[in-house]
Parts: structure tokens; C-alpha cells; sequence
């Protein structure tokens, strides 16, 4: 089992970006790189920080669900976004820019098909790979922060607990030992991409990120807040969220939410 501290020379000649990941605050071990970034004590206000831990001891998911991921075998880390230009009104393309960004990275580096599932999941084989949890602050009624928090399944071979979808990772559907400091670096570069085009080609990025949605068309059901919708995955508007058609044809528009077929 490869089992191995990051190495940061190795991740740092094959990042490409102006911003993401420049500054870069590497934990052995840390509650969660989410809290931390989302944390005014600690001070980290530099725009495109990345904080990667080893292990967290209090990884947090979507829905106050818990992140569970094997020490020094998979990366987990959180991007801060602090320049205004990038959340404007685009909030959901940045969390659809992020599964794309990881989605382009895997398909890139091993070949294999992956699947987006709204609003943020990875999946390989209709299984789950990678989850991201995007989290705002604000100062009086403007965003100030936006943390965008990453768990890629890398090397973890082995899974315990109970999940939503069945986890995976990249090496068991790769069958092959993963070097998680190019991983990194190529999610990073795609990330940044992605970003810039969120502002200055935001349709390119939903078209890109629904080529890779097979629900789109299916029939789904939505829960939230222990309440389920049913009806048609009609599309992904123009603000990345969700178009819901329901039997009578009227479309409702949702925020957020769990989506099963
Ligand atoms: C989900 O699928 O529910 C989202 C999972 C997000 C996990 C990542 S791991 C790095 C960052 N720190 C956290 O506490 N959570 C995110």
C-alpha cells in the first residue's frame, strides 16, 4: 500500500497556476482545511491559499455528513477564494468549475470516464470518487470568503461506514499506485482554468460540466431537508442551478439538494 508524506518539490514543478496554490499551507494532521480556511483567527486571507492535511480529524461533508479518509492516501484540501471578481453572481459555477476541474484531472492523467453529478460529486462507474463542500463567509451582505473544500479518494483501497453513494478511488479503478503530488497539481491548473472562465466564458463551463451529467432527461427525485421532489431533470440554467420539471410541466428551480435517480 503506498502510504507517503506529500512530497511539496515534486507537487510544486508541475503547478502551473498564477494563484491557486501559490500560497500553500501543508498540515500533518488538522481538524478539518475547511474550518481552518473559514476561520477569521487564523488569519489566512491571501486569495487562492490551499490548505492540504494528511489527516483530519474532523472532516466535514455536505449536510454536516462526516468526510472519512485514510491518512496520507488521498488529498484533501480546501482553496480560498477572496478577490470579489470570482463571486459575483456565479457562486454555483465556482462549485461546478471545482467537480470539473477534478473531473478533467482524472480523465487527463488515467484515462478513465468520470460522471458529474449535480451539484458537486465525481463519480467512476456510478460510484462516488471525490466530494466537495463550497462554504461562503460575509461581512454585512456581501460574500468575503469562499472556501472551496476537496476530498479526492486516491489510493484508499479499503472503505468502512456507510454512504450515501459507494465510494472509490482513483487507484482502484485505475489499478495502479497514484502520484497524488501531480494529481494535485493538474486539479489546481484546471481549477484556475476554469475559474477565469467562469467570468469570462461562463456558458463554456456549464456546457463542459453537462457533457459529463448523464441525469440530465432522467426521471429524479430531490431531497432536501427531509423533503423529497420528483420529476424530470429538465437542465442546469445559466446560474448552475437545477430545472425541475414536474408532471404538469411547470419547472421549479432547485438550490441545492440530494439527487437519486
Ligand atoms: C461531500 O461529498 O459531502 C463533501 C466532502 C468534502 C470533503 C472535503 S475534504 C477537504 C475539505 N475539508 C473538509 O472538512 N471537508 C472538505
Amino acid at each position: 500500500m503506498r502510504k507517503e508524506v506529500l512530497e511539496l518539490e515534486k507537487f510544486d514543478l508541475k503547478l502551473n497556476t498564477n494563484l491557486v496554490g501559490r500560497n500553500f499551507i501543508y498540515c500533518e494532521e488538522i481538524d478539518s482545511t475547511n474550518t481552518y480556511l473559514m476561520n477569521r483567527k487564523n488569519n489566512s486571507n491571501t486569495d487562492g491559499t490551499v490548505v492540504l492535511a494528511e489527516r483530519q480529524t474532523a472532516g466535514r461533508g455536505r449536510k454536516d455528513r462526516v468526510w472519512y479518509s485514510a491518512k496520507e492516501q488521498n488529498l484533501n484540501f480546501s482553496i480560498l477564494l477572496t478577490s470579489k471578481k470570482y463571486f459575483g453572481k456565479n457562486l454555483n459555477l465556482i462549485n461546478l468549475a471545482s467537480s470539473l476541474a477534478v473531473s478533467q484531472a482524472i480523465e487527463n492523467l488515467y484515462q478513465l470516464n468520470t460522471e458529474l453529478k449535480w451539484p458537486n460529486d465525481v463519480l467512476i462507474k456510478g460510484k462516488k470518487v471525490c466530494g466537495i463542500l463550497l462554504e461562503a463567509s460575509s461581512l454585512g451582505s456581501k460574500i468575503d470568503k469562499v472556501v472551496i473544500g476537496i476530498g479526492l479518494n486516491v489510493n484508499q483501497t479499503m472503505f468502512q461506514g456507510e454512504f450515501n453513494l459507494p465510494p472509490t478511488s482513483i487507484k482502484i479503478e485505475a489499478n495502479e499506485d497514484i502520484e497524488r503530488e501531480r494529481l494535485l497539481a493538474e486539479v489546481l491548473n484546471n481549477f484556475e482554468e476554469l475559474l477565469e472562465k467562469s467570468i469570462s466564458k461562463p456558458d463554456e463551463v456549464l456546457r463542459e460540466w453537462k457533457s459529463r451529467c448523464r441525469m440530465i432527461g432522467e426521471k429524479i427525485s430531490i431531497t432536501e431537508n427531509d423533503a423529497t421532489k420528483y420529476g424530470i431533470f429538465d437542465d442546469i440554467d445559466e446560474n448552475g442551478f437545477l430545472l425541475l420539471k414536474s408532471k404538469d410541466n411547470t419547472i421549479e428551480k432547485i438550490h441545492l439538494g440530494d439527487v437519486s435517480i
